[in-house]
């Protein structure tokens, strides 16, 4: 069921405690951008293109999560990185939470921004199970990327900025195969209420105050399930602080860093 791990392709700056930033679907390391130059003055700053997605390679098939996170601990290992700092934006929260069922040990800290631990509901898995098979039969990804940018974004913000258009421009290019497999993957996967209750590590929970994807309850009850967590709400972002809130975004990073270098 489970397949060989892929060669990411990814991005590398800095030195110091390595931090891993992942991505969430459909997107790509892009989105990072802001917060790789911000922070790599002072950490390893490792952004990946997850399977399928940027540009790493799309094979056919579901993309489990815990693929997806064994395909992140084959690109540490390959960079001689035992332990890492794993901060995964929502699909890239859900690879984190199976990599802390799957390879604890390499996880150092988890940072979980604008994600949530809840498995899919029958009808959510049956949306996303058509989209991926809409796809694969030659529908259009743009129309994907189309009917997503505006849940994505705090009510109100106007989708033509250049960052916005940007981050259409990522999900549009994204392969068929890619997004057939990011949903299918996604809608396989197990809640992990139990994962964040177990969370033994220093934990980052960052949310956007106005987030459409992820409401502040459950952030809430997120808050209240991970151990010791520290919880940081962007205002005036959606589901991407890091690109509707960069600075804001890269300084909440740092604050949870540097408190972990201070350990
Ligand atoms: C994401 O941003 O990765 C998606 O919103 C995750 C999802 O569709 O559940």
């Amino acid at each position: 069921m489970h397949s060989n791990p892929v060669s990411l392709d990814y991005e590398e700056r800095g030195t110091g405690l390595p931090v891993v930033l992942l991505h969430g679907y459909p997107f790509s390391r892009r989105i990072w951008q802001a917060q790789q130059d911000a922070l790599s003055d002072s950490y390893r700053i490792i952004t990946p293109d997850l399977r399928g997605l940027g540009s790493s390679p799309a094979p056919d098939g579901i993309y489990h999560m815990d693929d997806l996170a064994a395909d992140v601990v084959a690109l540490i290992d390959g960079l001689g990185i035992e332990r890492a700092v794993w901060v995964g934006h929502s699909m890239g929260g859900y690879v984190t939470m199976a990599a802390l069922r799957t390879v604890p040990e390499r996880v150092l800290a988890v940072g979980l921004v604008a994600t949530h631990p809840v498995a899919d509901s029958p009808d959510k898995r049956g949306q996303r199970l058509a989209t991926a098979e809409a796809v694969l039969v030659g529908g259009s990804v743009a129309a994907v990327a189309d009917s997503m940018i505006g849940s994505l974004v705090a009510p109100g913000t106007p989708l033509d900025s250049p960052p916005l258009r940007a981050v259409w421009d990522i999900m549009a290019s994204t392969f068929p195969a890619g997004i057939a497999g990011a949903l299918r993957g996604m809608a396989a996967r197990p809640d992990s209420w139990e994962t964040l209750r177990a969370i033994t590590s220093p934990a980052l929970i960052l949310a956007g105050a106005q987030d459409q994807i992820v409401p502040r309850a459950l952030v809430e009850q997120m808050a209240q399930a991970v151990p010791h967590a520290l919880v940081r709400r962007i205002d005036g972002a959606g589901h991407l602080p890091m690109i509707e809130q960069p600075s804001a975004t890269a300084a909440a990073l740092r604050e949870w860093l540097d408190s972990l270098s201070d350990r």
